[in-house]
């Protein structure tokens, strides 16, 4: 395909935005109010507003937003990285929120509550596997025209994605460190290495509940990946040797399972779309590139969930 060189609509003028992420003042309405509107309106939207913006723009920041994309090439293909780069961000956030509050919720030992986060969790993680759907239309061409401008920027370096890591269990002091020098970002990232990950609390709730489960478990060094454990593979596959459908224990282990499986198909897809662009070039991350991300899809957060069903 010939070179196209983009156009930018640039349909925000940057000089114009509040950058402060102060919430911004807006209205608040009620039933009553907005019946009253839609009669005075005769049913249509508004579309006259006082002052120099409306409650859309100033609930979501969104003249702000659509002023974070700024391309570094003339390279066609580089907005749609921008922006789907910036949405995978946000749903890396989104992922994050519902494994935290999930894994709060079952230290309370509100089990339906974190299976209904848990289930969304793993809406999204799909979610965010469908992205490569549009990232793969990025071709090898369209990519070599702007990649020497990422210098070492990589998904890697992405401190959302690593509390994602660290929440699901899959801990790393190296890729950790990574984020040390930059003081917004490390005391978050250093709590989240030390902390127990969701797993490790989905362990200690059956251990509540009653099943034996190793003491080595309950209280060891938080910083370390976790490592399958019989008595852990023990406890599930009685869980799964029991009634189904009507045992919560049961649909916890399937939610995580289905969030894993979600994840997988995430990697699986990373590791295919980044060989599609880059073959077997190192990444800019300093790795080997496809050669890590094919190493990476043979992970699983939630062993003993898959090897219980070679028994089962
Ligand atoms: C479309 C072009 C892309 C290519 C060619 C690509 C390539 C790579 C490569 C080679 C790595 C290994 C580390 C390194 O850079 O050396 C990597 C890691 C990673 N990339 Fe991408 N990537 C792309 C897009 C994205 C996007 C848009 C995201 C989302 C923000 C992303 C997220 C990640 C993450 C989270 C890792 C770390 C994986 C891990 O630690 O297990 N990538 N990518």
């Amino acid at each position: 395909m010939a070179r196209v060189k983009p156009i930018f609509p640039n349909l925000v003028d940057p000089k114009g935005v509040d950058c402060s992420n102060d919430r911004r003042p807006m209205s608040i309405t009620t039933d009553d109010l907005r019946k009253e509107l839609a009669y005075k309106n005769d049913g249509k939207p508004t579309v006259e507003f006082a002052g120099n913006s409306n409650d859309y723009v100033a609930y979501q920041f969104i003249d702000l937003l659509h002023t974070l994309q700024i391309p570094r090439s003339d390279g066609y293909d580089e907005s749609c990285f921008i922006v789907m780069g910036q949405v995978k961000e946000l749903l890396f956030q989104a992922l994050h929120f519902e494994l935290y509050n999930a894994k709060h919720q079952l230290d309370q030992d509100q089990l339906p509550e974190a299976i209904r986060m848990l289930s969304r969790a793993r809406a999204i993680t799909e979610y965010i596997a469908k992205s490569w759907d549009v990232l793969s239309t990025i071709t090898a061409d369209g990519f070599n025209e702007y990649r020497d401008t990422l210098g070492q920027a990589s998904g890697q370096l992405s401190f959302m994605y690593r509390h994602v890591e660290f929440i699901l269990g899959n801990k790393s002091e190296r890729l950790a460190k990574a984020h040390s020098n930059i003081p917004h970002v490390w005391p978050k990232m250093k709590a989240s290495l030390e902390s127990p990950s969701l797993y490790d609390r989905v362990i200690a709730f059956l251990a509540r509940r009653g099943y034996a489960i190793d003491a080595a478990m309950l209280e060891r060094d938080w910083t370390q990946p976790y490592v399958a454990n019989d008595s852990v593979e023990a406890a599930w596959r009685t869980i799964y040797d029991s009634a189904k459908t009507e045992n919560p224990l049961f649909e916890l282990g399937e939610s995580l399972v289905s969030l894993d499986d979600a994840f997988s198909q995430y990697r699986w897809r990373h590791f295919v779309s980044v060989s599609r662009i880059i073959g077997h070039k190192p990444g800019t991350g300093g790795s080997a590139g496809v050669g890590w991300l094919r190493q990476v899809t043979e992970l699983h957060f939630f062993p003993e969930l898959w090897s219980l069903r070679t028994a089962l």
